[in-house]
């Protein structure tokens, strides 16, 4: 056999098991002041023009994110999926805010990326240049009681500022304007921490579990992209 044909061979295998590229920030996006891991941002939060159940923030965004991950869910004995909660990988969308024709479509890049990424891939790893700035998670609740979501910046772009984290409550969401298979627009509030007050989830894509399951099944993750805008935190990165 051909040694070019086995390094063809080679070259296909590896491309096979790797996530698909994700294409870095284009020409034109922000860069972030010296000193600074981010970027003004230059993108407001815009809400469906029908929806009365999410209140528009009351500040100035502190950090606007975009959320690669999954949402999990367990089967119920009756049949049916309830969620468990979610584990996503946290990128900065500040510097790109100025390039809103790009801004406004990086949910579904990201998504198509996401959704051809092998079952082996658990992460997007850098984002072809996007900053990661942390992850998002479930913590035990502070009753003790059930979880509560947390967004976290102490691990990757917050190293020794324990404050760098929001633990939330759900006040209130919406179903998302754009697919019934995108999982809710949603407004919560902080609980502990001081990455931010308040937190919207919005521009989602994907995430939504199938409608029954066989009772006894094993959990499954479902994976989503989504924005998050991060509304009165006082961590500087
Ligand atoms: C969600 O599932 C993933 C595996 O797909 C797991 O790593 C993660 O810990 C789970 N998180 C929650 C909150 O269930």
């Amino acid at each position: 056999m051909a040694p070019s044909f086995l390094i063809t061979l080679a070259m296909f295998a590896a491309s096979a098991i790797a996530a698909p590229p994700f294409q870095p920030p284009p020409p034109g996006t922000g860069t972030p002041p010296k000193g600074s891991r981010t970027c003004d941002i230059s993108s407001t939060l815009v809400l469906p023009p029908t929806q009365t159940a999410l209140a528009l923030p009351s500040s100035p965004a502190s950090f606007v994110l975009l959320g690669v991950g999954v949402q999990n869910y367990t089967c119920s004995s009756a049949g049916t999926y309830t969620s468990v909660g979610a584990v996503a990988d946290l990128y900065d969308l500040s510097c790109l805010s100025k390039l809103p024709a790009v801004f406004n479509n990086i949910q579904d890049v990201a998504y198509g990326a996401w959704k051809l990424a092998p079952p082996n891939v658990k992460t997007l790893g850098t984002m072809g240049g996007y900053p990661h700035m942390g992850s998002h998670f479930f913590n035990t609740s502070p009753s003790g009681t059930g979880t509560s979501p947390v967004w976290d910046f102490r691990a990757v772009s917050a190293k020794g500022n324990p404050d760098a984290f929001v633990l939330a409550a759900k006040v209130a969401g919406i179903p998302a304007p754009t697919a019934t298979n995108d999982v809710d627009w949603l407004q919560l509030k902080s609980v502990t921490g001081a990455l931010a007050t308040q937190i919207y989830r919005t521009d989602t894509r994907g995430g939504v579990s199938p409608t029954s399951c066989t009772a006894g099944s094993a959990p499954i993750s479902v994976k989503y992209v989504s924005k998050y805008w991060l509304y009165g935190g006082t961590v500087k990165v």
